[in-house]
């Protein structure tokens, strides 16, 4: 934890793999808080987290909240509708405000990518002592669910102790959206950097070739990756081939909000093609969690029944561990606010 250098998490291109295992670590010491008598830990006593979410949220904004009360900080939650947006106040302003009003951790999604990170450059000229967490920003980043998956798939693999080392060699397959997918992002960054080979799965509309040197090279503004050695980065078209070896599957929505047209006419075709089935996952050589970051479109990336069947599906650990894994953040950006 000493070494933990984060004033803001924006994007995991930056994590280190001591920044990996501190989060697992961390998410499994806070994973049964709410079983203790107090339900609740003293860390960030005082401490001023707001939560502004600009587009919507189930998962992400509640658990941020939820993680944040068990560590008995105080809570701000901001809604589009009840906001002074409507009067014609522009989100920067808005953003100014919460600010002004103390927010330690400002935890923030927004359809335009970078908008955290301009936040972050700006807090930090203005020597401003905010702190800024991003929940979703376009299709760029979504750190903490790329960091619960990875909880969730090393628990998974080694239940008694998940660490970075779970996931070494692991073929991990991902399938669907993965142009839109800011989850998808995320995951590649985690995953390769745990040693994990991804096979991504999906149409050329939805999954351009480029995507194969995705972790390749730092993202404009990073200097260095600061991970030595990552895992691979395949591309299958046929999701009979991209199941064959898979140890675990991930399935995808399709993001038509950040769609710029209509990229799919034929809902049912895909379904037939790329839809995570009990049928599709007959390919599998064994079988296979399957993970989904919700939220589900039933009938289109992954069936119904496969949605109900948590002997195979993963979906409710992801959203059990999402409360921890957010905990851990929230603590480690709490750490450098003690004065
Ligand atoms: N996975 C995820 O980000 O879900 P929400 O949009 O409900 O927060």
């Amino acid at each position: 934890m000493n070494n933990w250098k984060h004033n803001h998490i924006l994007d995991l291109s930056t994590f280190s793999l001591d920044d990996y295992q501190t989060v697992l670590e961390l998410t499994t010491r806070f994973k049964d808080v709410h079983k203790s008598s107090s339900r609740k830990l003293p860390a960030l006593q005082g401490r001023l987290i707001t939560n502004l979410f600009f587009e919507p949220s189930t998962r992400t904004r509640t658990s941020f909240e939820l993680a944040a009360k068990r560590l008995s900080a105080d809570v701000q939650n901001f809604s589009v509708s009840a906001s002074s947006l409507s009067k014609g106040e522009t989100p920067l302003d808005t953003i100014l405000t919460y600010i002004s009003m103390g927010a330690d951790i400002l935890i923030i999604r927004h359809e335009s990518t970078n908008v955290p990170a301009d936040l972050a450059n700006y807090v930090d000229k203005n020597n401003i002592n905010t702190s800024i967490l991003n929940a979703g920003d376009g299709y760029h980043s979504h750190p903490s669910q790329g960091l619960l998956d990875l909880y969730t798939l090393a628990t998974f693999f080694n239940p008694s102790e998940p660490s970075t080392n779970s996931l070494i060699n692991k073929r991990i397959t991902i399938v669907g959206d993965i142009l839109h997918s800011r989850v998808a992002r995320s995951n590649l960054w985690s995953l390769t950097a745990c040693g994990a080979d991804v096979t991504l799965c999906g149409p050329s509309s939805l999954l351009p070739n480029e995507f194969i040197d995705f972790v390749l090279n730092p993202p404009p503004g990073q200097k260095i990756d600061p991970i030595n050695k990552r895992g691979s980065i395949s591309i299958e078209r046929s999701l009979k081939h991209a199941l064959k070896n898979a140890d675990a599957v991930m399935t995808l929505r399709l993001q038509k909000e950040r769609m710029k047209q209509n990229m799919l006419t034929d809902l049912e075709t895909y379904h037939e093609t790329y839809g995570i089935t009990h049928q599709s996952l007959k390919w599998c050589e064994k079988k296979v969690p399957v993970l989904h970051p919700g939220p589900v479109n039933r009938g289109i990336e992954i069936s119904s029944q496969l949605v109900e069947d948590n002997s195979i599906n993963l979906i409710s650990k992801q959203v059990e561990n999402g409360i921890p894994t957010r905990m851990a953040l929230l603590y480690l950006l709490g750490l450098n606010k003690n004065n």
